[in-house]
């Protein structure tokens, strides 16, 4: 059987350790002035369903530093479920390329392509549910500056939104604390909550800021309305007020917090720019590292590919 990258909560602690070793290693090749095309010839398309400026990038120029090649499809080009039924694209996609990127409105699009696609590896480039690729560059992030993940606690200012939901499969997968504050009414998927929890998951889910970032040691924000949720971005403005990520919030965290988000940024809503802009905020080694991890994951489902054949 062929694997897909959608969840987090998909993969074992093993594999994603080997994920993340393997993107520091092409990390260090990159710098040094290496490029090992280890999906040489290979091709992914890439489904956007939403705007994106780094998913889009990251995966066009991995796929070329990797001796491969991307092909960007827009909302406007294939129309997921209009134009075509979804399980078509994907019947359609496997004969012709190697990889398939989606970044779709709903978590069950991705499940339908991954599941009609049957040959072809999958990946979540963000759905409604899950974001798991900025995640795990999130935790290869953590890890740079830390050294260790396991003794983190990583404090969640916002939305329990798709950002918040991949955060708790991977605290269960890592073994850090994920303390999440959010407005009622706010909260994460209580599945994906529940499934963390019974495989051990330190998880805080609080309606205070304060309570979260007590003791954090990474205090993360997000917009506080996703895309696709934009008629409801006034309303939610005056709901989340409270839990904005500004210098009063970050003081209420250990005195070296690091300062995270996973970008596009909203100065003045979630985060305030003396936060975000500050010597704690580590926002663009965050982008960066998508480079690095999602060529990772490419190579690692090639390799789980070639173990088949
Ligand atoms: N963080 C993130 O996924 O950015 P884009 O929406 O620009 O891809
Ligand atoms: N929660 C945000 C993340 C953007 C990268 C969204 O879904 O729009």
């Amino acid at each position: 059987m062929k694997r897909d990258f959608l969840a987090i909560a998909d993969c074992t602690a093993n594999e994603l350790r080997e994920i993340l070793s393997l993107g520091a290693r092409l990390k260090r090749e990159l710098k040094s002035g290496q490029r090992t095309p280890l999906v040489a010839g290979k091709t992914l398309a890439m489904i956007f369903e939403k705007p994106s400026l780094r998913t889009r990038v990251t995966f066009q120029v991995g796929m070329t530093q990797l001796g491969g090649y991307a092909v960007y499809l827009t909302p406007s080009d294939i129309r997921l479920g209009e134009r075509e039924s979804v399980a078509d694209i994907a019947r359609n996609l496997e004969r012709l390329v190697d990889f398939i990127m989606a970044r779709t409105m709903k978590h069950d699009s991705l499940t339908e392509l991954a599941k009609a696609a049957s040959t072809t590896p999958v990946i979540n480039g963000l759905s409604d549910l899950l974001h798991p690729c900025q995640v795990l560059s999130d935790c290869f992030t953590v890890l740079e500056r830390r050294g260790s993940l396991e003794n983190q606690r990583i404090a969640f200012l916002g939305d329990g939104n798709n950002m918040a939901n991949s955060w708790i499969s991977a605290a269960a997968r890592f073994g850090f604390t994920f303390a999440l504050a959010c407005p009622e009414g706010y909260e994460p998927e209580a599945s994906v909550v529940a499934a963390a929890r019974a495989d051990g998951a330190d998880i805080v889910v609080t309606h205070d800021p304060s309570e979260a970032l007590s003791d954090a040691d990474v205090a993360y924000t997000d917009v506080w309305a996703s895309m696709g949720q934009e008629e409801e971005a006034e309303e939610r403005k005056a709901v989340f007020a409270p839990f904005q990520l500004n210098a009063a919030a970050l003081a209420q965290a250990k005195n070296d917090a690091l300062v995270m988000h996973c970008l596009p940024a909203h100065r003045g809503e979630e985060v305030t720019a003396e936060v975000i802009d500050g010597p704690a905020s580590i926002v663009f080694d965050q982008a960066e590292n998508r480079l690095h991890v999602q060529k990772a994951i490419l190579v690692w489902l090639n390799d789980q590919l070639l173990r088949q054949a």
